[in-house]
């Protein structure tokens, strides 16, 4: 069996389509793939309940409960390594990485963001493409590396940016792409 651990920190919406999509498309019977546990480091992250309703294994590790940012890295790679996973997502897990956590998973740790990278990477990616004015956004699904919001590029969608968008509109937009391009991006990864 593959397990894939995924990280949240708020809503969860990616980890619900991945795991919909996991159980539509039957990926534990045909390729071996199951989501083992969905780990948050806020407690009020409306994500847990949601991984809970659907079934899925649920841990919270609160950053806040750290002194520095290795101390959580090392806390969440020990709760994370019980799985063993072969794939760890990260779905709107806002939290800066260090090196250490990202050279143990590397190869293997998946991030999604909601711009076209290399352009916007890091925080208000929407208002940063309204305020540039683009007539397309979209989004990144990329292997993570040290540098924030970078990395090797696995699957991008673009949507239109409308006149009268605001961030929420073009954000909600894009989130409908996110929830089809990151099931995609990790079947494919894993099926190979
Ligand atoms: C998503 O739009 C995701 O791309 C973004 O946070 C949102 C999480 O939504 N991630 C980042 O900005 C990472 N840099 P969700 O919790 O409903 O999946």
């Amino acid at each position: 069996m593959k397990n894939i651990v995924i990280l949240i920190s708020g809503s969860g919406s990616n980890m619900a389509a991945i795991a919909q999509t996991a159980h539509k498309e039957a990926w534990q019977e045909k390729f071996g793939l199951r989501i083992a546990a969905v780990i948050s480091n806020r407690a009020d992250a409306q994500g847990l309940p949601l991984a809970k309703s659907l079934g899925l294994a649920t841990d919270l590790l609160p950053h806040r409960d750290f002194a520095s940012r290795e101390a959580f890295d090392a806390a969440l790679m020990a709760r994370i390594d019980l799985h063993a996973p072969q794939l760890v997502v990260l779905a709107g897990f806002m939290r800066i990485l260090t090196s250490g956590f990202v050279s143990r998973y590397a190869g293997r740790l998946l991030n999604i963001h909601p711009s076209l990278l290399p352009a916007f990477p890091g925080l208000h990616p929407h208002q940063r493409a309204l305020d540039a004015g683009c007539t397309v956004a979209g989004a990144t699904v990329h292997q993570v590396t040290v540098e924030l919001d970078h990395g090797p590029i696995l699957a991008q969608a673009v949507v239109p940016v409308l006149a009268h968008d605001t961030a929420d509109t073009l954000a909600a937009r894009v989130l409908t792409q996110e929830h089809l391009i990151y099931p995609q991006a990790i079947a494919k990864l894993l099926q190979k």
